[in-house]
């Protein structure tokens, strides 16, 4: 017998509203004045930082349906994937609006001369070949194999996350928390190199043993 983990129907609904949840508490943060006394550099750095909480969780789908012999966790991965892409660019449109005021010109120039924009633009186009590819029938389009070597594209956004955010801090000195999501990011990556056998299936073998 093979034990597997089937997700009930409620998990969808919940990863939008916990999705939503923070860029909700964002806005009503600004809309009270609560963001401190730099609300842009605030809504710049909270969406920058949510952006690379939706990636550890979508790195962390794999190993989670592999551990649990889950096929049907995949069904949220592209669902967060899309939340990853969504923070990226609310991120970048707050960057855009709050630091640089729409000026197309001087968001050209600032891409071109810190290096930390670039990599973060870099990794924010990937995104987007990612999320217009996501959909089914796309997929089918392109096919499989295709498919899936463009969308291990998402090891190289992960890559260039923490690199960009090392950067930014790198004048700062304050290098904590690049650490932390550097070493989940790691974790999730390296927990690929793990040979496929289901920790339900072991939980059963062990049940079973008299
Ligand atoms: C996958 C894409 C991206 C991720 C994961 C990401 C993540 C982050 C993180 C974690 C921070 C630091 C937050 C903190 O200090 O607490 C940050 C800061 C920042 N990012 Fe991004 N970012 C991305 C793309 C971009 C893009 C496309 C731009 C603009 C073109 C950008 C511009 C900035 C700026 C201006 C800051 C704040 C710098 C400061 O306050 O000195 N990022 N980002």
């Amino acid at each position: 017998m093979n034990w597997r983990l089937r997700l009930p129907s409620w998990v969808k609904p919940a990863i939008w509203l916990l999705a939503l949840a923070p860029l909700g508490s964002l806005i009503w943060a600004l809309l009270n004045n609560d963001l401190g006394a730099n609300p842009g550099e605030a809504l710049i750095r909270n969406t920058g930082e949510w952006t690379l909480r939706m990636l550890c969780l979508v790195l962390a789908v794999t190993p989670l349906r592999r551990a649990f012999n889950a096929p049907s966790v995949v069904t949220v991965r592209r669902l967060l994937g899309l939340f990853v892409f969504f923070y990226a660019t609310v991120h970048l449109l707050s960057y855009s609006a709050l630091d640089m005021g729409l000026d197309v010109t001087a968001i050209a120039a600032d891409i071109w001369k810190r290096p930390f924009i670039t990599v973060g633009i870099s990794a924010w186009m990937l995104l987007v070949a990612l999320a217009v590819t996501s959909p089914k029938r796309v997929l089918k389009r392109m096919g499989a194999k295709r498919w899936l070597l463009l969308h291990k594209a998402v090891y190289v956004v992960a890559g260039l996350a923490v690199l960009h955010f090392l950067w930014m801090r790198s004048g700062k000195q304050d290098f904590a928390d690049v650490w932390l999501y550097g070493i989940v990011l790691a974790a999730l990556l390296l927990s690929r190199l793990v040979p496929k056998k289901g920790i339900g299936n072991w939980l059963l073998a062990v049940r079973g043993r008299p």
